[in-house]
């Protein structure tokens, strides 16, 4: 299957720092139709695309549109989440980079969908170089009219991993401590400042053009029964051609990665960011959909000269490190699983240390408050089960050790 160009197609063909090539290129047509429907009628396309989110949760999109929608009061918020903290996605980047009028007419569709007159762009304190060209696209779609109902302001991030979370997120631009919020209430009912808020991943709301100008059929003939549309999948690791490519979803994940990115002697693959689900070689074949695996769309590729354990370590430290605290299993959590994924690198793990990998998994899966540390084991987990050995080695090798060093004295 080969690369299928829609979310991308003005990359490198349009100015980013000119509108008047955008609309050149067609832009601007499906907020003009927009506005010809009701916003009633703009959810039901939506709804009908079977458009999912693309920020990690594949939430469907126009369900979530029609709750706050239907949600009582007079103000509500949608909110762009730009932050792309995840490890190894940098596909937001190449959309606000390349194609930033693409996100302010899926802004003002959307906007206009659930009525919000406030509209926020979180942008990652990382891509603050990108801000300028950003405030350009929103300055010159506006004097253009195309932002008449929604006025839309970008909100710095601080280099939290967290603050992509949704309810960290809001809590950031609120000005608070960037930790995730107790559920319900659900943003769509009582988000921002209280009020009936919308969040959504750039990728999916420039979707959103595509689907109002070419009709829900149309986009929901890509795909698969459960995952519409096509995908921007950031190859990264042991690959000769890195980047962000974009499939149709279902795509298989061997051609992506050997056919397209040239990766050579896998040993295993990442499908999501840090808490994306594992790959051994010999499941290559695995397509890339909602209901196989795929979270942001991250694929980090591992050669076979790459250590499972002490990539497993070197993850877990990261979750640890951004962990909020708030909650025990997240924070408790990751702490007591450095420590034993650091004692089996060390050389000095014991029986049992993969018992209470496990263990520790299914509580903190369980119990854990938001996203981050209900899928803080997956790579634990996943590593486990298709690397077992090389953990009972690390396990035999400590143990071999450690009867040389009482031996030797
Ligand atoms: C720890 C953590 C970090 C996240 N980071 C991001 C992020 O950087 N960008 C993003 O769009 N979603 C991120 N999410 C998902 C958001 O919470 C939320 O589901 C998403 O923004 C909703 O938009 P969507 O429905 O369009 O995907 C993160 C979730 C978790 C648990």
């Amino acid at each position: 299957m080969p690369e299928k160009k829609i979310l991308t197609k003005n990359c490198g063909k349009i100015d980013p720092g000119d509108v008047s090539t955008y609309e050149a290129e067609g832009g601007f047509k499906a907020l003009e139709k927009t506005l010809r429907i009701s916003p009633e009628e703009v959810i039901a396309e939506v709804k009908a695309s079977g458009l999912r989110g693309r920020g990690g949760a594949g939430f469907p999109c126009g369900a979530k549109w029609e709750l706050a929608r239907k949600s009582k009061g007079d103000e509500k918020v949608l909110i762009c989440n730009a932050d792309e903290g995840e490890v190894g996605t940098f596909k937001d980047r190449y959309l606000l980079q390349h194609d930033p009028f693409s996100l302010m007419e899926g802004m003002a569709i959307a906007g206009y969908a659930i009525g919000a007159g406030k509209g926020y762009i979180y942008l990652r304190s990382e891509y603050h170089y990108l801000l300028e060209g950003l405030q350009k696209a929103i300055d010159q779609s506006k004097e253009k009219g195309y932002l008449k109902d929604l006025e839309i302001e970008i909100r710095e991030g601080a280099g939290a991993y967290i603050c992509g979370e949704e309810s960290a997120l809001m809590n950031s631009i609120e000005g608070k401590r960037g930790e995730s919020r107790f559920r319900p209430p659900f943003p769509p009912e009582s988000g921002l400042f209280e009020k009936p808020t919308i969040i959504n991943n750039v990728e999916t709301l420039v979707n959103v053009p595509h689907i109002i100008q070419n009709g829900s059929e149309w986009y929901g003939a890509m795909g698969t029964d459960e995952s519409k549309g096509t995908k921007l999948f950031c190859v990264s690791g042991d690959v000769a051609r890195p980047g962000v490519y974009e499939m149709e979803l279902g795509c298989d994940l061997k051609e992506l990665v050997m056919d397209l990115a040239g990766a050579k002697e896998i040993k295993m693959i990442q499908v999501g960011g840090s808490t994306g689900g594992i790959i051994p070689s010999d499941m290559l074949s695995t397509p890339l959909a909602y209901e196989t695996i795929l979270g942001s769309g991250a694929v980090m590729v591992f050669d076979q000269t790459r250590d499972v354990v002490d990539f497993t370590y070197r993850t877990m430290e990261f979750l640890n490190e951004e962990s909020c605290g708030k909650c025990t299993p997240c924070r408790e959590g990751t702490e007591v699983m450095v420590g034993v994924l650091g004692r089996l690198v060390n050389g000095e793990g014991v029986d049992g240390d993969m018992e209470v990998l496990e263990e520790l998994s299914d509580t903190m899966k369980l119990s854990a408050l938001c996203g981050l540390g209900q899928t803080a084991p997956v790579p634990v987990l996943d590593t486990l089960k298709y690397f077992r050995k090389d953990y009972e080695n690390r396990i035999s090798q400590s143990v071999f050790l450690r009867s040389l060093k009482t031996v030797n004295g």
